[in-house]
Formats: structure tokens, sequence, C-alpha cells
């Protein structure tokens, strides 16, 4: 469990209550529920758990999502959409990607009636603190800065320096190829002292020639982001690859460029990690925006005209005519900085740490994308996941480590995409799987996948289907296995927890 964050200041306590009636059933009263209500304009979760009344904030601090659609477990909720959970009694931040804790209100019973008060003034929340002695966190990432954050919670008074090449305040990565760039708010960018030394950032995964031509983009910053935006209106463009940076881009793009052509090396989008069924779903999805796909292709060769782009040669041979490139493949760490120093690697340049966030080198830390580590579900293996929920929980494992109050990671991988508006939501890790179990309908679009590896599901993953994926997400948080049995015959486990979570606490 994490320990108690602290971001709630309450200013007076000026309260409003209000008086709920408790004529629950015996049965409804044998189980844990919950449910929203309005207490003078807040928006409240209230909770019954094992007999104990609580209340707290329904809307999730990552994007408001309301929790009385969530899953309840034992003593916390877990956010239906991508998979934050918050301490029902205390409101404490318990797993990411939740920025902040929920305000906690007051809650008592008398005469069979249920009262909730609510701090008139409540909370201001603060999220980001970068004070500046004693420790040096190179980039200003998701780990970094939770990182930051978490050492000044833990009371951290010395001097904490980040350093990264962004000329931007912390910003949330997630967006960049799902919202409308030019319109969507990104802090202010930052005067910035120049260090020598920083590698630029390379077009990394393209080895061909022409990869260097104007208009080849890849999507890493808010700028790269507003660059591909403007440049791709009304032009024709070509993406390079069909996992999730790819297909989010093309899906982004459907009502703004006037030609989409998606190049994918494997015979269908997401084959490896959401399986064959679910990447034809997916590719239909956008065939229907007319998308066009080239799969089991490659580029082979840009060909540009003034030094831009202007054809796209795949290594069938085909010419696509194209104004901007979107590289959208071949994520590696960027870690040559690293190169030389006694910090040990893996083979793929990936920073090697333990169940701390420990490296090989006395007090130096990594996590977020750079970190390979042993993640305890998958029986301690040691992984590369870039998630952004992960990154945050590195930072936090770390900071707690960095001022000895020892931590292992133990969190559940949690990842959500957008396509076309519609949310699909991943947990576990599913590497090497063998079979997928799927429940629902693939090509309606509403399905739940579990993906199986020696009988037990390893990951699962949904579309319209919540919050089954934060169900089992919980399950896995618990250390609980589900067997493919369970998950191929017997369903009653989940649609339980949909139905409890949704259930009303009273009549
Ligand atoms: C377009 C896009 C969409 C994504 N969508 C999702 C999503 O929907 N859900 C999800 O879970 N994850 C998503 N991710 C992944 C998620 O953003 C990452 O897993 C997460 O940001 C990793 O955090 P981090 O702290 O390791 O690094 P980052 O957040 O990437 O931050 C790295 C920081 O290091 C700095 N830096 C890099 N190299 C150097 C250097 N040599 N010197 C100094 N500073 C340096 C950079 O400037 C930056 O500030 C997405 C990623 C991208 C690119
Ligand atoms: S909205 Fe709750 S985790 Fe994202």
């Amino acid at each position: 469990m994490l320990r108690k964050l602290t971001y709630y200041r309450k200013h007076g306590s000026e309260s409003t209550e209000r008086q709920i009636s408790t004529r629950c059933t015996h049965i409804r009263l044998c189980v844990c529920r919950m449910m929203e209500v309005e207490v003078g304009h807040h928006n409240v979760l209230l909770v019954r758990s094992e007999g104990i009344y609580s209340a707290i904030g329904n809307q999730c601090t990552h994007y408001g999502a309301p929790l009385s659609k969530g899953v309840l477990s034992g003593h916390r909720v877990r956010c239906p959409w991508h998979g934050a959970c918050f301490n029902i009694q205390t409101g404490d931040l318990e797993e990411y990607p939740g920025m902040d804790c929920l305000p906690c209100h007051t809650v008592k019973v008398e005469n069979n009636k249920v009262y909730v008060s609510v701090n008139k003034k409540v909370i201001i929340t603060f999220k980001y603190l970068c004070v500046m002695v004693c420790s040096l966190s190179v980039s200003a990432g998701s780990a970094s800065l939770v990182c930051a954050e978490t050492l000044r919670q833990e009371n951290f008074g010395g001097r904490i320096i980040m350093v990264t090449r962004d000329n931007l305040l912390p910003y949330d990565k997630t967006r960049l190829s799902k919202v409308n760039y030019p319109n969507s708010v990104f802090p202010n960018s930052v005067s910035s002292a120049k260090f020598p030394g920083f590698p630029e950032i390379l077009a990394k995964g393209l080895e061909c020639p022409g990869k260097d031509l104007e208009n080849v983009k890849m999507l890493e910053t808010p700028e790269d982001a507003r660059q591909i935006h403007v440049a791709c209106i009304g032009c024709h463009i070509v993406i390079v690859g069909t996992s999730f940076v790819g297909m989010e881009v093309a899906s982004y793009m459907t009502d703004k460029a006037s030609s989409i052509t998606v190049i994918g090396s494997s015979e269908l989008p997401y084959q490896k990690t959401l399986g064959p069924e679910i990447g034809k779903v997916t590719m239909m999805m956008l065939a229907e925006k007319d998308v066009a796909f080239y799969m089991n292709d490659n580029v082979s060769e840009v060909r540009g005209e003034n030094g831009k782009v202007k054809e796209v040669v795949l290594k069938s041979g085909t010419v696509i005519p194209a104004d901007v490139l979107i590289v959208g493949i071949g994520v590696i760490p960027n870690s040559e900085f690293l190169q030389g120093t006694p910090i040990a690697m893996d083979s793929k340049s990936s920073v090697i740490v333990d169940k701390c966030m420990r490296t090989n080198v006395l007090e130096v830390f990594c996590g977020g994308d750079l970190a390979t580590f042993p993640l305890k579900m998958a029986k301690d293996q040691r992984v590369n996941i870039g998630h952004w929920q992960m990154a945050q929980a590195h930072g936090r494992v770390a900071a707690l480590n960095m001022l000895n109050i020892p931590t292992e990671l133990n969190s559940v991988p949690y990842y959500w995409t957008v396509l076309l508006g519609k949310n699909i939501r991943y947990t576990g890790y599913g590497e090497g799987y063998t079979d997928i179990v799927v429940k629902g309908k693939v090509e309606e679009q509403k399905f739940l996948a579990f993906y199986i590896k020696d009988d037990e599901v390893i990951a699962a993953a949904s579309l319209n289907y919540d919050p089954a994926v934060s169900a089992v997400a919980e399950r896995f948080a618990t250390g609980n296995t589900i067997t493919k049995k369970e998950a191929d015959l017997n369903f009653k486990w989940f649609t339980l927890t949909v139905c409890i979570t949704q259930y009303p606490i009273m009549s």
C-alpha cells in the first residue's frame, strides 16, 4: 500500500450535511457496495464495506471517471477507466495514474439514517513540487515528477534538481496522440540552462534512405504533436507502425488528413499484444474511415523533393504519395548518455534495477520506460514496460527507497488506448501468452479478452466492458490467480464484481 499522500488542505470547517435513508435489505447489507450521492453540490462516493460506512470524492483525480462505476475490493476502489486506486476510508491514492488523493468526508449513522458531511471550502490541490540540493533527477517525465513529488510529501527538505532536455514543465504525454494538439493546454515553457552533451532526438526505428527528409516525424513531445497536426491538415500522410501510437495517430487524423495510409510489419495491427481477432476489428474500425493498410510490409525508401517527403516506397515495391511520414516504431531506450558508465544495462540498453528501483551503482535509481525491473505479478520476471501508470509507480518506489523507507514495487500494469473515441483497456503482462479466451463479441466492439499462459490468465483487454479490466487488475493485485477454466467457463466472478459495484447501497 502506498503511504498517505497529503495533498488536500482544508480551509475552515464550514460543512454541508445530507441525510440519506438506510432502508437496506439484509442481502444488500451482506456485501460491499457503493453509490454516488450529491451533498451540497459535491459528488460523493458513499461506501459500505464490512459494515462500515465511509465517504470520499467520487471523481477520479486522473481524468474524472465516476468511481461509483469502478471496482470495490476490500479497503479500496479501483477506477473503471485506467485503474487508479483510492482508499475508501482516507481517500489516499494507492495506485496510479490518479494525480491526487480524494477528499474524505464525515459519515455518521443515527436512527437508521446515514449523514454525510462535506466541508464546503475544502480543498485546493497542488500537484507539482519541483523545488531544488541533494537529489538529481535526469528527466522531467512521468517517473521523475512523481519521484520529486514523493520526496517532498515525505518531508525531504534538500534540493531536488530536475534535468531535462524539454523546455516545458512536465506534461501528460499520453494525450499527445489523442487530443487536438494546437488547442490543448500544455504547460508553459520554462527558461532552461543548456547542458552540453545531451543527445538530440533521432529518427529512431526507421533505417532507410530518405529517413532524414523534412516531414519525417516522430511523436514524442507537444512540439512534435503541434508540428504533426499542422503538417497533416488536408495532406497525404503515411504512418509506419500498427501498435498503440501509430493506430492512435491514424484515428486522430481521420477527419483532418486528405488520405491516411498505415504500414505494418505484421499481418494485423496489435497482433502480438492484443491478438489477431482484436487486431482485425481495430483495422476494420479505421478502414471504415478510409484509412488504407499495407500489412506484412515495411518502408524501404523515402523519396523527396526539395528536401521534403514526396513518396514512400515499400519493400513490396508499392509507392505511396506522401506529404508527411510519421514513424510510430522503434521505441528504444534513450540511454546513450549512460554508455561507458558502470551502470548495468541489458542487451536492449534498458537500465537493470531491482524491486526497489536501485541500479547496481549505490545511490543511483532508475524508473520509467528506461528501466527493466522484476514484475511481481509475472513471478519477478525482469520486464520493460512503457506505461504511464507504471512509470509513476517507479518514481514513487524510487523516492521512498532513496529516503530509506524500504518499499518494493508491486504495481499491476495498466494501459489504455483510444481509437475513434473508444477506449481499449489492458491490464497485466501478456508476453508469451499461448491462448485467448474472449467474452462478448469482438466484431460488435464489446468484449473482454483473457490472455492465457500455463493455464493462468496473465493479462486482459476490453472494449465497452467496463469495469471488467479494472476488476481483473484488482484480482492480479491481490495475488490471486485466475485460471483458464475460470475465464473459460465460470464467468460469475467478473459478473458478480460488476454487479456489486453498480448495485445501489440502499433503496
Ligand atoms: C504519443 C504517446 C502516447 C502514449 N499514450 C499512452 C497511454 O495512452 N497510456 C499509457 O499508459 N502510456 C502511454 N504512453 C507511454 C507513456 O507516456 C510512457 O510510458 C511514460 O511517459 C514514461 O515515463 P518516463 O518517466 O519513463 O519518461 P517520459 O515521460 O517519456 O519522460 C522522459 C523525460 O526525459 C527527458 N530526457 C530524455 N533523454 C534525456 C537526456 N539524455 N537528458 C536529459 N533529459 C532527457 C525528456 O525530455 C523527458 O522529460 C504514450 C507515449 C507516447 C509517446
Ligand atoms: S480517470 Fe481514473 S484512472 Fe484515469
